[in-house]
């Protein structure tokens, strides 16, 4: 078995039989393209009229296809990023180390740290296309206002005391609180209590640097008095809040939802009810034992970002769901409850505030489980985002339940 190493694309190519029949380490040496003859199915005869040829191709900047179908045009996706869990009581206890030695201020402007997949070259990319960072604010501290054009929202796993300020509106933040922001909104953020806070951050920003689509501006270094009171319900939730009820007066033509908080009551409810009628024999549950929400947009009922998809699901004690595969790829946090969840060939037991990515059309399966962390549902309850929207938007979802295409 040999190597085949392509630097067009910093790829390991695996080549099973015969050898490397030559190598022309001198190469073009002012070329970025590197080819290599080598003897395997599929590929040409090895000659050095052949080594000539590559040699041009090098020089004028050209990769034949046959050397790369096999990267470029796979059977089914192979994710760049790989499974990988990171503890919640771990980055936690690193936030608040950051929270005593890096301050919070324009420039830097947020104290979140991104979670690195393992496979992504120590980028802060939890997978190829999803940001996942855990943001810590200070008691009496302000995050500066900015916006960009990077899609966002927040997810509360504990805690409360912070208000994200969205367009000059003050959101409450709270445990099991989803607080979506669509990109090129005003946001900053405050903490009017005297205990720290950490969240959750989900972005797109790796899809929008692979895109290139980025902009960025900075806001007023100060937020106003009126955005420091701390009402109950913000503005967007008075207007937007009530189920099946839209305003008639008030019209919106931005991207994503005006919504900017769904609050937990709500959530759980939808998810206790859905499992309350499966046990009476009515449906409206994924799969057994699999209550399954997803966050929208109240205007249009799609998803409440461009890009993002935000969905709550609520595993009964003791059920397990079906391994699924699906273009794309995800990221989930335990909210509540503990299990065990395989992704691809890893598996993890999970606890309250764990974090685990699934790359595109790795097979992903969760058994809820009594453990050591208290759960008020008394279920595995897991809060997911992921980049589906992209993916549907090219009509290049597909999903895969236990071996069979649907
Ligand atoms: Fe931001």
């Amino acid at each position: 078995m040999y190597l085949f190493f392509c630097r067009t694309r910093r790829t390991l190519w695996t080549v099973t039989q015969s050898s490397i029949a030559h190598d022309n380490a001198a190469g073009s040496p002012d070329s970025p393209v590197r080819l290599r003859a080598v003897s395997a199915e599929g590929q040409p005869d090895v000659t050095p009229a052949l080594e000539e040829l590559y040699r041009g191709f090098e020089q004028e900047l050209l990769v034949p296809l046959w050397t790369e179908i096999g990267d470029l045009m796979p059977a089914h996706p192979r994710s760049r990023a790989v499974p990988h869990l990171w503890r919640w009581d771990r980055l936690r206890e690193l936030a608040a180390e950051a929270g005593d030695l890096v301050p919070v201020g324009r420039g830097g402007e947020r104290r979140a740290i991104a979670l690195a997949n393992p496979a992504l070259g120590g980028r802060p990319f939890a997978t190829p296309t999803l940001w996942a960072a855990i943001q810590y604010l200070m008691p009496g501290e302000d995050a500066p206002e900015h916006r960009h054009t990077q899609h966002a929202f927040r997810f509360v796993v504990e805690g409360e005391g912070v208000w994200t300020v969205v367009g000059r509106d003050p959101v409450a933040m709270r445990r099991g609180d989803f607080l979506p922001q669509a990109g090129w909104n005003w946001h900053a953020h405050h903490n009017a209590t005297a205990a720290p806070m950490a969240w959750i951050d989900g972005l797109d920003i790796p899809f929008q640097y692979a895109v290139e689509t980025q902009f960025f501006e900075f806001g007023r270094d100060e937020i106003g008095d009126a955005e420091r009171i701390t009402p109950e319900r913000s503005r967007s939730e008075r207007l937007w809040g009530h189920p099946g009820l839209t305003p008639v007066a008030a019209g919106t033509s931005a991207p994503g939802t005006p919504l900017l908080a769904y609050r937990w009551e709500h959530t759980d409810r939808a998810l206790a009810d859905q499992l309350a009628l499966e046990s009476e024999g009515y449906g409206g549950t994924v799969e057994p034992g699999h209550a399954a929400v997803r966050f929208t947009d109240p205007t249009t009922g799609a998803d409440v970002l461009p890009t993002l998809r935000a969905e709550m699901h609520r595993i009964a004690r003791g059920a397990e769901t079906a391994p699924v595969r699906e273009t794309g790829s995800s990221v989930y946090q335990v909210f509540d409850g503990s299990g065990t969840v395989t992704v691809g060939d890893r598996t993890w037991s999970v606890t309250r505030g764990d974090l685990f990515v699934v790359p595109s059309w790795q097979p992903l399966s969760v058994r809820s489980e009594a453990g050591a962390t208290d759960s008020d549902s008394g279920a595995l309850d897991l809060f997911r985002f992921s980049d589906a929207p992209v993916f549907e938007a090219l009509r290049l979802d597909r999903t895969q339940v236990e071996g069979t295409p649907r």
